[in-house]
């Protein structure tokens, strides 16, 4: 493949363009909102500056990276040219289905469409489309840069053929790919949320402060990072979008989100991307302090 479309240029959408465009490809980043398309390159030039720190990339690469990558707020013509597209919107099963569908009509007969859904189910979201056996899951984790994982999702209708080129795609922009079935929240997410929730029903019950939840988990079972800082990371919205679908899927009440999730949600304190979440980002990015709960 040498021609790519992201859609969606969030935390997602842009470290996906990133790492596509650091491998060669041309990537058309689309996304409806021009501020965070300005945000968007701004967030890759620091992220690649960074990985030029680290002796990963040099001067040269980052021009050409940056120069592979035309951030944009139209699907224009060009759509018509790529060979995959890579869906990275909100986690929202009715605006991805849409979106999904719309491509039918933009984009040439043997393209493939990939989806980095967290927990939506592929053969969902590709039922009713030209394409079901050219749909997918790529799902990418976060930080995309730094993580080595895509896990591919293969639908009820999905060909050998499509899982055989993002299987190749996925090996040459140096990640791994791992196969899993279509089921609600695939296998990374299914482990990994109700950890999660389960730290925050311990803070909300008072057990502990958000620092300790977080530095038991780091010292204790020898986590990079604690389950609060990493709901941060991925995004509260996201997390309980998950949960969501977790219970839905599974029918059980174990995957309830917890109501201070629900809450934070609802009062727009989604983690790093709106400066709160269980901390504070506001002061410095890169030390944040955690929040007090009055509990
Ligand atoms: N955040 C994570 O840690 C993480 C990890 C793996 C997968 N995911 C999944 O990746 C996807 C994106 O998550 P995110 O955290 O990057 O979300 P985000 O909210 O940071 O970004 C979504 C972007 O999509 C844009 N958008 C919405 N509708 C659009 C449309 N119709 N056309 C073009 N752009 C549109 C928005 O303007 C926004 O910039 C979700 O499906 C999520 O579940 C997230």
């Amino acid at each position: 493949m040498k021609q790519i479309a992201v859609i969606g240029a969030g935390t997602m959408g842009l470290g996906i363009a990133h790492v596509m465009a650091q491998h060669g490809l041309k990537v058309i980043l689309i996304d409806l909102n021009e501020k965070i398309l300005t945000e968007s390159k701004k967030i890759i030039s620091i992220n690649i500056d960074r990985q030029i720190r680290k002796g990963v990339i040099n001067e040269e690469q980052k021009k050409i990276t940056l120069s592979n990558i035309l951030f944009t707020k139209k699907f224009n013509e060009s759509i018509k040219n790529v060979e995959l597209v890579v869906e990275a919107i909100h986690e929202n099963f009715n605006l991805k289905k849409k979106l999904i569908k719309d491509l039918d009509s933009m984009c040439k007969s043997d393209v493939i469409i990939s989806s980095n859904t967290s927990s939506l189910s592929i053969s969902n979201l590709a039922d009713g489309t030209n394409y079901p056996d050219r749909f997918v899951g790529m799902h990418f984790m976060n930080p995309v840069p730094i993580m080595p994982l895509v896990e591919i999702v293969v639908g009820n209708n999905t060909s050998q053929k499509t899982v055989d080129s993002i299987i190749i795609l996925t090996k040459q922009i140096n990640k791994t790919p791992l196969l899993v079935k279509d089921s609600p929240g695939f296998v990374a997410n299914r482990i990994l949320l109700p950890m999660i929730n389960e730290a925050i029903e311990t803070l909300s019950q008072g057990v502990s402060d958000v620092s300790s939840i977080d530095q038991i988990m780091k010292l204790g079972m020898g986590h990079p990072m604690g389950p609060l800082r990493l709901a941060d990371l991925i995004g509260l919205d996201v997390c309980l979008s998950v949960l969501k679908v977790l219970e839905k899927g599974f029918g059980d009440k174990k995957y309830s989100p917890n109501h201070l999730l629900v809450k934070m949600v609802e009062e727009g304190n989604l983690g790093c991307k709106t400066k709160r979440g269980f901390y504070g980002y506001d002061k410095d990015v890169k030390n944040p302090y955690p929040i007090k709960f009055d509990i």
